[in-house]
């Protein structure tokens, strides 16, 4: 088993780190965050992830993790794993400024055969430049990619179940690390893919371009299907049948959001821009879902006549079910539209209300229920199942107009039609 040492215990860091442990390695996880580090010493989860807290209280009770504030000197540490944030700047280029302070800081307290391995998503050429920095100051560090593709919500089933793992690396050194670290998910049969640094941060950004470009494709889609009289989720059942198309990432929404798809989608056409290298489609992505919000709050006004002053519930504000990450979410920014137009929001989110209150200011309640009394209309933005399970008929008697607009088309539409609610969702008829 490794020895293993993680810097960031975000998303990736925590939940990676989590399952090493579990897997059977010794993994300590160093964090800036005193807060956030203090509360997982007590076995506390600062975000909501499902199935991570059992994970991780049996790797604290086996002895296998541990979480510290700073970097403490190891000549022991088979890997550092780097999992701090890539934010985006003004223009668009990944923010590397935490990547290079992390790397140089590991160089610092741990022995040059400790493999540094970059975890968080970073633009080709990456590991290759802070190769030649660290060389330049006289460490002999090796740099390795290994981009991470978990999501969140399903944080912990896609890392212990991935697709495939990939690693960039400049040595047989190197693949050997990799190898003995994943070798409790390789012998399970999961593939490994062994590549240049550059390749493998451009896989990464590849995928997440690929992904949002599905998700774009498909709202211009349901845009078309509302103009012709066609039906958005038969056509998507329609075309997923077909393997070379498959049925995952074409669920009709309020556009793509998130911490990766837009700021990832920014920096690999920065990046393309820089180079010179034309990306028209990847440039058409950005621009089709920076127009969906607006689009969708049109609908809602040409529905209400005008939002001044109207009461609307809103359902939901993470950037999808299953997380309390608002960063970059298309609800937040329908949010933010409402309420520029003198809308009166009324919100409720299971998991993300704290974080939503950091961005926008509404009124917040403890249920969907409450959210939506009195009520000029509900919308649901995020695909939370509880808002499928509500009592629509409870909720209607409690309105001012029993009006619903369904940006995720969660509801059953013969289920709402008996209540007789104004119904409307995204590429199919509503009703009235
Ligand atoms: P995050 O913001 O949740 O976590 C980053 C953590 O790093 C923070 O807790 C911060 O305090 C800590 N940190 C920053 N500088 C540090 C330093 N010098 N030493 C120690 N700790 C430091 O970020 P995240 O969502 O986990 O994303 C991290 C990277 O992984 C990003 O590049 C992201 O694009 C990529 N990624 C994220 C996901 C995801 O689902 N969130 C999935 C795949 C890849
Ligand atoms: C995404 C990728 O799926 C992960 O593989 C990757 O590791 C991660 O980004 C990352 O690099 O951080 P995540 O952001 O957690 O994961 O969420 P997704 O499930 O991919 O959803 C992204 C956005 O697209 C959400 O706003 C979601 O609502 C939207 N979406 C997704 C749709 O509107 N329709 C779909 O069919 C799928």
């Amino acid at each position: 088993m490794a020895k293993i040492s993680f810097i960031g215990a975000g998303y990736v860091g925590l939940v990676s780190g989590t399952i090493f442990a579990h897997l059977g390695h010794d993994v300590k996880c160093v964090d800036l965050d005193e807060n956030k580090v203090s509360k997982l010493q007590k076995g506390q989860i600062p975000i909501y992830e499902p199935q991570l807290q059992s994970y991780l209280n049996e790797s604290i009770a086996s002895g296998k993790l541990s979480f510290s504030n700073k970097i403490e000197s190891d000549t022991e540490i088979d890997a550092v794993f780097i999992a701090v944030g890539t934010p985006p700047k003004e223009d668009g280029q990944a923010d590397l400024s935490y990547i290079n302070q992390a790397i140089l800081d590991c160089a610092d307290a741990y022995s040059p055969d400790s493999l540094i391995i970059i975890k968080s998503t970073i633009p080709p050429q990456t590991c290759q430049n802070i190769q030649l920095m660290l060389r330049q100051k006289g460490f002999k560090h090796e740099i390795a990619s290994n981009p991470e593709f978990l999501r969140e919500g399903s944080a912990v089933t896609d890392f212990l179940e991935p697709d495939r793992i990939i690693c960039g690396i400049s040595s047989d050194k190197a693949k050997k690390v990799f190898e003995k670290i994943y070798l409790p998910l390789t012998k399970k049969g999961y593939p490994i893919i062994f590549t240049d640094t550059n390749t493998s941060e451009l896989t990464k950004y590849a995928s997440n371009s690929f992904l949002a470009t599905k998700v774009a494709f498909i709202n211009e889609m349901a845009n078309l299907c509302e103009t012709l009289g066609a039906n958005i989720d038969k056509l998507t059942y329609g075309m997923g049948k077909d393997k070379r198309i498959g049925e995952a990432f074409l669920k009709v929404g309020p556009g793509f959001g998130g911490s990766c798809f837009p700021k990832d989608l920014l920096a690999i056409s920065h990046l393309s821009k820089e180079k010179q290298e034309l990306n028209t489609i990847l440039e058409a992505v950005i621009d089709a879902n920076e127009a969906r919000s607006l689009k969708l709050v049109n609908k809602i006004k040409n529905v209400l006549s005008t939002l001044k002053n109207k009461r609307i519930a809103i359902f939901g504000t993470t950037f999808k079910a299953e997380t309390d990450d608002v960063r970059s979410s298309p609800a937040i920014k329908i949010c933010k539209l409402l309420l520029d137009n003198g809308a009166d929001l009324h919100i409720f989110d299971p998991a993300g209300m704290d974080n939503t209150a950091k961005e926008i200011s509404a009124s917040f309640h403890q249920n969907p229920y409450d959210a939506a009394m009195q009520a000029d209309c509900i919308v649901i933005l995020t695909e939370w199942k509880i808002f499928a399970q509500l009592d629509y008929n409870k909720i209607k008697n409690n309105m001012r107009k029993a009006c619903l607009f369904d940006f995720r088309n969660l509801l059953d539409q013969d289920l709402i039609k008996e209540i007789d609610f104004d119904y409307h969702c995204l590429g199919k008829k509503g009703h009235n």
